[in-house]
């Protein structure tokens, strides 16, 4: 399997499906749905429903309404960017190659494009018209499983435990539950989606799971070392943020190039959670290698 291909292929239907399925910017209140196409539309590389899609394929199918599943992820991940980067937050001016939604819109308006995505991922997940045919039992386990991960403790959780650690001299398990809450458990939500669509049984989806969570720290520490070594034209967002704001990192503890290579051996180990998966997998295994080969 060639993973850039594949992962470009599940891009664009991404993307076209967003694209579709948000009002345009045309339709009442007309603000308020140009800020949240504005995000959205920015260019995200969309490896939260990429892998929704690639757990479902990894046991074989691609059930009904896995796209409106897929990008429910993505609604909150854009919303989850929104709020991260406002003045109260992380303070960033920069994102997906794009000034902030709050420099463009102002804050009131970037908060409620956040609300107004958050909101919107549920309505997606609960449209019959968009989940005709998926088993109506495996549909609330994964809105449940949508609202777990995102919530307060899930992401939202994390970012809690994230601001409560600045320029504070935190340990390393504190540092790894950040990761695990603020950026692993949207992941983890992502693949047990996927895998919950297609039926998984217990053992499937513990394996998933346990794959999930490893790529969710390695994504997250990958992100942690771009931000010391990535320039703004290849991240589409500002460098050595976490450094000024007084965010202990893995490379705080490790250097660059330990921490990359901690990375690494998260990504060995998620791939060996799916030895029982034959190459329906390989889609699985391929986006584990690429979350820290990548520039952005
Ligand atoms: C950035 O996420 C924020 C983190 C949780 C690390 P991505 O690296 O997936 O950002 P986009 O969606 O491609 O912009
Ligand atoms: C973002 O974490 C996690 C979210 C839940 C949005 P960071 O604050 O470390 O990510 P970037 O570097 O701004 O993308
Ligand atoms: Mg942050
Ligand atoms: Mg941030």
């Amino acid at each position: 399997m060639n993973i850039k291909e594949y992962l470009e292929q599940k891009r664009i239907a991404v993307d076209r499906f967003l694209d579709e399925v948000t009002p345009p910017a045309v339709t009442p209140p007309t603000t308020l749905h140009e800020s949240m196409r504005y995000s959205l539309m920015a260019g995200g590389k969309r490896v939260r429903p990429i892998l929704t899609i690639a757990a479902a394929e990894a046991l074989g199918q691609t059930p009904p309404g896995l796209i409106a599943v897929a990008c429910s992820l993505e609604l909150i991940h854009t919303y989850s960017l929104i709020h991260d980067d406002l003045p109260s937050m992380d303070n960033d001016d920069f994102r997906r190659g794009k000034p902030t939604n709050h420099k463009v819109y102002g804050e009131a308006m970037a908060i409620l494009a956040g609300d107004a995505l958050l909101t919107m991922a549920f309505d997606l997940i609960s449209r019959p018209d968009l989940m005709k045919g998926l088993d109506p039992v495996r549909q609330v386990r994964i809105i449940q499983e949508l609202a777990f991960g995102s919530g307060n403790v899930g992401m939202v959780g994390g970012q809690v435990f994230d601001i409560q650690a600045e320029n504070k001299d935190i340990d390393l398990p504190t540092l790894q539950n950040i990761h695990k809450h603020k950026t692993g458990m949207l992941i983890r939500a992502a693949v047990r989606m996927g895998a919950i669509a297609s039926g998984a049984n217990d053992r499937q989806l513990d394996e998933m799971t346990g794959y999930a969570e490893d790529i969710g720290l390695a994504f997250q520490i990958a992100d942690d070392v771009l931000n010391v070594t990535g320039t703004r034209e290849e991240l589409g967002k500002n460098p050595n943020t976490d450094a000024e704001r007084g965010k202990k990192t893995y490379p705080t503890f490790y250097g660059t190039e330990g921490a990359s290579k901690l990375a690494d051996d998260c990504v060995a180990r998620a791939i060996g959670r799916l030895d029982s998966f034959g190459p329906s997998a390989d889609a699985l295994r391929g986006i584990a290698r690429y979350i820290t080969s990548r520039k952005n």
